[in-house]
């Protein structure tokens, strides 16, 4: 990644000063923006989008070159050593962005990258080994720690813990001559999972959860400018566009639509100008790859990619999050049925061209991380603490697409997908089906015995 000047540094964080006050480079607008809608002297309230406006210097709005806006260039492509593996051809790609030109590394950002693995998850899984008695078992477990696995940034309170794996990885990359790529999770949305319960977040829209959200993204950049020389790549919030495809008959859903839109644009943009590269969840063949689901999935996607200003950094799609489907499956599992995308591999392939054809020539990943067995599942739509899943694929550059950069475990195995006890505020009925393994704990808590069981059904094995 690039170095950053200190003056692009102290021009980075000024979105995270913004709200209060309308500075340069602050919102100021947009659909569902409450805050000030006027800029200081010498600055201009510019409409980037429906969901984004911006206090941009009047230099910049008019098109010349001021060195204001040349400084705010963000340029990880000082690192040449990032091989083309994909169809894209271009050398570099340039937003269209008013506020800014970006550039990103042609291709895959992973190529030539370490991931780093998450010492968080990895002091679990250490743990987790060290409770168990069967040997044999104990040591599998614990090669799970070397794995890299995303490190969700769940609530507020986890950002701060962002400096330190950033700041781990950076010593790591020093020392090491590796270049490092730090895999995390953007989840905290206003509303969150709001077709279901196991999830739900600390922010309610009600009670001013759009600019709490656009505080936790602050941090998250303040965070990351501080750290420029390791690289970033971001799944962009599990389900909630996806929820926004086929759940808009959900009352929660159906009012979270706009906040959902004007807070991931926003998470784009600002993600964007500290150079993380990006892929918006996409949910999983047993969700958007229907039929009736592909196309709108793809308007709305690349709607999305538009808003951001058809950005580079912005990546693709994230697939599978948390879920248990093939990537190639060998023959379909019965309970896809009727979905000619019974697997992921059918969903990228069928998506991604949709998705050019909207504009967005969008690169995908695809979390492999529990699919290692196959139909476990008495309906496509069941996803909480599966029976009988196995760790899966490792993660890798080497894909069966050129439209699939990576291989990748998102979920953390071992921690679970939701409570099974009845009388929790976050239960969903889903964690007591028949294929569900109970008792369970709340949705991102430690579950040993789950644990257990993708360490003994991992496939291939550990
Ligand atoms: C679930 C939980 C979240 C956790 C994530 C990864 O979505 O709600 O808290 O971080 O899974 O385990």
């Amino acid at each position: 990644m690039s170095k950053f000047s200190t003056l692009l540094a102290l021009l980075s964080v000024l979105p995270a000063l913004s709200h209060a006050q309308s500075a340069v480079y602050a919102q100021c607008g947009g659909i569902g923006w409450t805050g000030d809608t006027t800029c200081v002297s010498g600055s201009v309230c510019t409409v980037l989008n429906d969901y984004y406006s911006q206090c941009l210097p009047s230099s910049a709005t008019t098109g010349s070159t001021s060195t204001v806006a040349s400084t705010s260039t963000v340029t990880p492509t000082s690192t040449t050593s990032v091989s083309t593996t994909t169809g894209s051809s271009t050398g570099t790609a340039t937003s269209t962005s008013a506020t800014s030109t970006s550039t990103a590394a042609a291709g895959n950002p992973f190529a030539g990258y370490e991931m780093y693995p998450s010492p968080l998850y990895s002091s679990e899984v250490a743990a987790a080994a060290a409770a168990m008695t069967d040997a044999d078992l104990a040591a599998k477990a614990a090669s799970v720690a070397q794995i890299p696995t995303f490190t969700w940034l769940d609530t507020v309170a986890k950002v701060p813990s962002l400096g330190d794996l950033l700041a781990n990885a950076t010593a790591l990359q020093a020392s090491s001559g590796q270049k490092q790529i730090v895999p995390i999770v953007v989840y905290d949305l206003p509303d969150r999972d709001c077709a279901a319960k196991a999830s739900n977040g600390e922010f309610s829209i009600a009670d001013g959860g759009e600019q709490d959200y656009y505080g936790y993204i602050d941090q998250i950049v303040a965070q990351i400018e501080k750290h420029p020389d390791v690289r970033v790549v971001a799944v962009i919030e599990p389900d909630s566009l996806a929820n926004l495809v086929t759940n808009l008959s959900v009352e929660k859903c159906a009012n979270a639509e706009t906040t959902y839109k004007a807070c991931v644009t926003y998470a784009l943009n600002q993600l964007a100008t500290v150079g993380v590269y990006m892929y918006m969840d996409a949910g999983h063949a047993g969700w958007l790859g229907w039929p009736a689901n592909i196309q709108p999935a793809a308007t709305l996607f690349a709607e999305m990619y538009q808003s951001a200003n058809s950005s580079p950094f912005v990546r693709g799609l994230a697939t599978n999050v948390a879920n248990y489907n093939a990537l190639q499956a060998s023959s379909p599992d019965p309970i896809t049925q009727g979905d000619p995308n019974y697997d992921e591999l059918l969903y990228i392939e069928a998506l991604g061209p949709m998705l050019s054809s909207a504009g967005f020539p969008a690169q995908f990943i695809v979390d492999q991380g529990r699919a290692g067995q196959q139909n476990l599942r008495q309906a496509w739509g069941d996803w909480c603490n599966i029976k009988g899943a196995g760790f899966g694929m490792r993660p890798t550059t080497d894909t069966p697409s050129s439209l699939i950069d990576a291989i990748v475990w998102v979920k953390p195995g071992g921690e679970s997908d939701g409570t099974s006890n009845s009388s929790s505020p976050r239960f969903d009925s889903t964690c007591s089906l028949s294929d569900a393994t109970q008792p369970a704990p709340e949705a991102g808590t430690w579950f040993q015995a789950y644990f257990e069981t993708l360490v003994s059904q991992a496939n291939p094995s550990l």
